[in-house]
């Protein structure tokens, strides 16, 4: 699934400039990349994914992943061949529209060519077989992703990459699909992943558990963790929630995260009446009692956690808030490239200032305030936070600074506009992706007020903002 159109126009018009003008274009291979600024390398071009199927068995003895995973998909171009994103583990076999197809690797790049050319705008079938270790992607700048092996069992997760750790996709947000994920685990064991739990199903000493993810979902959110867990799982105004706490975690830490799990349905309530209804089905929460890749992650649906989220009740309640904010800002409405990330992290630190001031702790404007009183000399001030550079997309300025941007938004526009921007964002562009030119133009539509200066000063400009706009009352 493509919403955005930016960058595949970019790529439309570069294969119509290289071919004759009246000829429809010949058949040619796919792009390698999806043009992403920060990380070119990262998706593929000539075709859109609709549906992954997963299919994963892993067994904790040997951390061996055996995989099959089947691509639903339409050429968007005629292709010779077209690029997956797959890091490691040995293949098997590719087959296209069940006939085996020739491929071969380089990096992260694998290049499948099928027996025969596909034709612009038809559908076709991807189905690889696998199996390997799946790695650990090591990023001194962003965090390490990819496959974290725990005492008895795995955690699969990671931002931005993770995803060509465990199965080939186009990997990048921009396209998304649904998926169904298959995990099989030693019977004993809990395999969670995202979305509802559509079944389960034991035969010679492994069991089978089912997800469904109906809702577009990008690559990087797709989840997999297998080990003991503690399942608590209910229905509660229509979204199916399921929670699930690694027994070994220390009983202090477990008991905040309980507490901080039971206040789901309360947070995502009242997160529903500001940014409008929840995006998804299903919801939850995971925590293992190791968490070595050290931050949480909004994996769609269910984030996962990690024990030091839970030190303390409040900081326990804000991180679910602000992971469970990420399902509106990041998830449902996702990147159209990674240098605007800070439509994720501002949003969902925001939501935390929000929840804060609705629990009667700080206000917004406090939270604001003591953000501010950073001296202009410190290097938070030198980040340009709708442009931080690659290695800074997680820098604490692309948090702090994005929710300072929307406050300083609400300041300037008022509250009722303010409030309006926040909820329309999320629910014109639901399932879609988004960049911060389109956020700048819809908060200048719905505000009727011209804004340039506002977000120049505050997302592009590398120094500490001189002044703050007074408030708009309304
Ligand atoms: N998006 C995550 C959050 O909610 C942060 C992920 C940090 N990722 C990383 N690779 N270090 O804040
Ligand atoms: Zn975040």
């Amino acid at each position: 699934m493509r919403r955005a159109a930016v960058l595949t126009s970019v790529l439309l018009s570069v294969t119509l400039a290289a071919s004759p003008v009246s000829a429809a274009p010949a058949a040619h291979p796919g792009a390698a990349g999806l043009g992403d600024p920060y990380f070119p390398l990262d998706g593929n071009g000539g075709y859109d994914a609709k549906h992954y199927d997963l299919d994963v068995r892993y067994a904790p003895e040997t951390d061996v992943l055996t995989g099959v995973t089947t691509i639903r998909a339409r050429a968007t171009e005629s292709l010779t061949s077209f690029n997956l994103d797959f890091d490691g583990m040995t293949i098997r076999a590719v087959t296209v529209d069940g006939h085996p197809a020739r491929w071969s690797r380089a990096g992260q790049e694998l290049t499948v060519t099928p027996r025969r050319s596909l034709r612009r705008n038809t559908a076709f079938i991807t189905k690889v077989t696998y199996d390997g270790i799946p790695k650990k992607i090591v990023d001194p700048d962003l965090g390490d992703g990819g496959a974290f092996t725990t005492d008895d069992g795995v955690v699969i997760l990671g931002e931005p990459d993770v995803a060509a750790a465990w199965f080939p996709s186009n990997d990048h947000p921009l396209d998304k699909a649904s998926y169904t994920i298959k995990v099989t685990a030693p019977k004993g064991l809990e395999a969670i992943s995202n979305g509802t739990l559509a079944g389960r199903s034991t035969r010679s000493g492994w069991t089978t558990w089912t997800w469904e993810q109906p809702e577009p979902m990008a690559s990087y959110l797709a989840t997999a963790s297998i080990g003991e867990f503690g399942l608590t799982t209910y229905r509660k105004n229509g979204i199916f929630f399921l929670d699930a706490i690694d027994p070994k975690l220390d009983p202090e830490l477990a008991a905040n995260a309980r507490a901080s799990f039971a206040r789901e349905p309360e947070f995502l309530r009242f997160m529903a009446g500001v940014f409008g209804p929840y995006p998804f089905k299903a919801a939850g929460g995971l925590v293992d009692s190791q968490g070595e890749w050290g931050y949480a992650l909004e994996t769609q649906g269910r984030p996962i956690y990690t024990p030091g989220d839970f030190g303390d009740r409040e900081g326990g309640d804000s991180v679910v808030v602000h992971e469970l904010a990420h399902q509106w800002y990041g998830d449902s409405v996702a990147l159209a490239r990674w240098s605007d990330i800070w439509l994720n992290e501002g949003f969902a630190s925001y939501a935390e200032w929000l929840w804060s001031e609705h629990e009667g702790l700080g206000t917004a404007q406090e939270n604001f305030d003591q953000s501010y009183s950073r001296a202009a000399t410190s290097s938070f001030w030198k980040i340009k936070v709708a442009d931080p550079g690659a290695p800074n997309i997680f820098s604490g300025a692309v948090y702090d600074r994005g929710a300072m941007t929307l406050h300083a938004l609400r300041l300037a526009v008022g509250d009722a506009k303010f409030f309006r921007i926040l909820r329309t964002w999320a629910q014109q562009n639901r399932g879609g992706n988004v960049t911060t030119a389109m956020f700048i133009a819809h908060a200048e539509k719905i505000s009727g007020r011209q804004l340039d200066g506002l977000f120049t000063t505050w997302l592009y400009t590398a120094a500490k903002p001189s002044q703050v706009p007074s408030r708009q009352v309304t």
